[in-house]
């Protein structure tokens, strides 16, 4: 059977004209968009026709008759009803996507469809408890965004099959670190010249916790506000990318040898203007600068994190969990956008209740939560990390 790089299942009430979500034009708009991108897209609701008056398959039959495709995707998208989230069909379609490793998008669309935190920890819950490593990702809002998110992801995605490979050569840094230095231009594209001189500036720490191109642009596109503050700058990969989306950057990097580098690496990509290097403590200067976001990539603290059943965020290598939850809630506390990066095993549920416990400092006053979602990091099929992200600029006053 062919592999298709999306299964799109749509809620089965969308040829119902008095269904209140988007029309059935509106899907078949966005379905003709990705094949005009080469996207390859398997929809169920083709089978029935574009035509039908109302499409009311039991959404389980539909999917359970449908297994094989769902195996044969690369991704699923699902546009569950606003108010039936957990609704027979997607909780299938979590259960099925889960045992085959397959990312899952959810889309709400409607201003009010905001996923809540405790569905993104439930959610991530029910993905230990199916022993699945995949990862959820929620698009709320208003059609037209939610269609853009989706279209660059799914074309970003195409993309990054496209996938280069260096020359073969031995890792200076030794074979257990072969993988990463065959990757060596998926992680910077400009990594050397090509005769195969080296033009990127990186240390072996460098080469294992820089993000990939791809995966930074997305990053990049995903998290708001015009200055970011990348937080744990390393080698540059994220820096870069936000430097490329045109946000203004203050790069904060620690070790002055990969502060060198990084400028070096700006340089190389020429954005240099757009980024503002500061070699020191994250936690000394934060509050000494002002931004609208913040991109967070803490050290893990080297291979042994994996071993662990759950990380949590005192196993960060930071010098004490107090001072990252003090970054953390002041972000919250300040409005300001969080992209987090995060290992597999990350305890979400226990950083979905240290987000709501400030969220509700903020008082009676203040609305609900910050909308939450996931991406994950993934390159030649290995889940490198999740990047959580926190839009806290939706969390006014009432
Ligand atoms: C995971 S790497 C960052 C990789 C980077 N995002 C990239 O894509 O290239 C973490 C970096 O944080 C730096 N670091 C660790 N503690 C820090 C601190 N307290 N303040 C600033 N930088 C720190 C480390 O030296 C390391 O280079």
């Amino acid at each position: 059977m062919s592999e298709h790089d999306v299964f799109l299942a749509l809620p089965s009430k969308c040829c119902d004209s008095a269904f209140a979500g988007p029309h059935r034009s509106e899907f078949k708009a966005l379905l003709d968009e990705l094949r005009r991108n080469e996207v390859d897209v398997y929809c169920p609701l083709e089978e029935v026709g574009w035509n039908a008056t109302a499409y009311v398959d039991d959404p389980v039959v539909t999917m359970k008759s449908r297994l094989d495709q769902i195996s044969n995707s690369r991704h699923v998208v699902a546009f569950p009803q606003v108010g039936e989230h957990t609704s027979s069909g997607v909780t299938m379609l979590i259960a099925s996507t889960f045992e085959r490793d397959i990312p899952l998008t959810i889309v709400l669309c409607g201003e009010d469809a905001f996923a809540s935190e405790w569905q993104l920890a439930g959610l991530c819950g029910l993905s230990k408890q199916e022993g699945g490593d995949c990862a959820i990702i929620f698009y709320t809002g208003s059609v037209a965004h939610c269609w853009n998110k989706l279209r660059n992801r799914v074309c970003a995605e195409r993309e990054s099959r496209k996938l280069q490979v260096g020359s073969s050569s031995d890792c200076p840094w030794g074979e257990q670190y072969q993988w990463y230095w065959d990757n060596r231009l998926n992680f910077f594209s400009k990594w050397e010249d090509p005769d195969g001189n080296q033009l990127i500036d990186c240390d072996l720490t460098g080469l294992y916790t820089v993000k990939p191109e791809l995966i930074s642009r997305d990053i990049a596109e995903h998290l708001g506000g015009n200055t970011v503050l990348d937080a744990f700058a390393g080698v540059g990969g994220v820096s870069i990318a936000l430097a490329k989306a045109g946000k203004s950057v203050i790069a904060v990097e620690k070790d002055k040898k990969r502060v060198d580098m990084l400028k070096s690496n700006l340089s190389l990509y020429g954005v240099s203007d757009s980024v503002e290097v500061v070699n020191g403590d994250i936690f000394d200067v934060y509050e000494q600068y002002n931004f609208d976001s913040v991109y967070l990539d803490p050290p893990w603290g080297g291979p042994s994190y994996k071993s662990r059943d759950s990380f949590h965020m005192r196993h960060f290598k930071v010098g004490g969990v107090t001072k990252l939850r003090r970054l953390v809630g002041y972000c919250l506390n300040n409005n300001k956008d969080i992209a987090f990066t995060v290992p597999n095993n990350f305890d979400f549920p226990e950083f979905s209740t240290f987000c709501r416990k400030y969220a509700e400092g903020r008082g009676a006053g203040s609305s609900v939560s910050h909308n939450m979602s996931l991406r994950w990091g993934k390159l030649n099929d290995r889940v490198l990390f999740l990047t959580v992200f926190l839009d806290t600029t939706r969390r006014v006053a009432k």
